[in-house]
């Protein structure tokens, strides 16, 4: 596996590889990320990882500077599995200020858009370039980030870009809660009470199963419950998979969607339902 930080040293060793499996990270790798690397493998001859923490997707009170820079561990846990880390610095990356954008579909204003404005415009901006930097054939997301992978699979359809793009499922904890970098900030007494969430969200889910329609009425029972319990709830949504719009009465693959905090640390975490 080589380390490269640099875009025409990466382009210059990518050149003669056939096919090339992309996963984006921001580094501080869990068996979330390391899941989608093994699974780039089935894809192509050749799996390049990024590993670049990007400050146009974090608002100014967000956790940039705070956010684990791991990146030797990061290439420990990476041997083996990728052939390439393309781990590059900001400049790199931006060296002229970033003045174009892409200009994401307007469900970016909704769910985890409502309280992060800019950071899908920030997101699918720096996602471009990276796929314009390494030019795969596939690129692999995780469901984790159901949003987000959304936005990228519409960004790529409509504008044509040549990549298939995979999701991948969510990794969890024994106990349920899904792997995240931000996981690492919660206090012991906070990691126990966090699986709630999830819990939460099969509950939601279960209900549906067994018949409830009232949608609403299911979303705001899993905000109490939460709320109850100490968190800042910021949404719980019952979703349409295909648009992660409001469900149409005949819809029957459904997402139920949420994030809320415990403390500073805030949480996301969803549940695919099929009827
Ligand atoms: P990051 O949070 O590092 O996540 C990188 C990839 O790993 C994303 O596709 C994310 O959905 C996936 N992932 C994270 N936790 C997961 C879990 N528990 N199970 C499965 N997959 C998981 O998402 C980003 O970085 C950035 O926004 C990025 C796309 C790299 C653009 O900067």
């Amino acid at each position: 596996m080589q380390q490269v930080m640099n875009i025409a040293e990466l382009r210059a060793r990518l050149a003669s590889v056939r096919s090339v499996a992309f996963v984006p990270t921001m580094g501080n790798l869990h068996e979330g990320h390391i899941d989608l690397v093994r699974q780039a493998r089935e894809h192509a001859e050749c799996v390049v990882v990024s590993v670049f923490v990007n400050p146009l997707q974090f608002g100014p009170s967000e956790d940039f500077d705070h956010y684990p820079r791991t990146l030797a561990e990061d290439c420990a846990k990476l041997e083996g599995l990728a052939d390439f880390v393309f781990a590059p610095t900001v400049s790199e990356m931006y060296p002229l200020q970033q003045t174009v954008f892409i200009e994401p579909p307007p469900i970016a204003n909704e769910l985890c858009g409502a309280a992060r404005a800019g950071h899908f415009r920030g997101m699918a901006t720096v996602v471009l370039k990276l796929l314009n930097i390494v030019q795969p054939q596939v690129a692999l997301f995780g469901k984790k980030d159901y949003q987000q992978l959304h936005i990228i699979q519409q960004m790529v359809t409509q504008m044509n870009l040549p990549i298939r793009i995979v999701g991948g499922e969510t990794v969890r904890a024994a106990d349920g809660l899904a792997l995240s970098s931000r996981n690492q900030y919660l206090t012991v007494q906070q990691r126990a009470e966090s699986v709630f969430l999830q819990q939460t969200l099969s509950k939601a889910r279960q209900a549906i199963l067994e018949g409830e329609r009232n949608f609403a009425l299911i979303e705001e029972a899993s905000v109490d419950a939460l709320a109850q319990r100490g968190w800042h709830v910021e949404y719980v949504s019952v979703r349409g998979q295909a648009a992660l719009s409001l469900p149409n009465p005949n819809e029957s693959a459904l997402v139920i969607l949420a994030a809320a905090r415990l403390g500073a640390t805030r949480l996301i975490d969803n549940v695919e339902v099929f009827l």
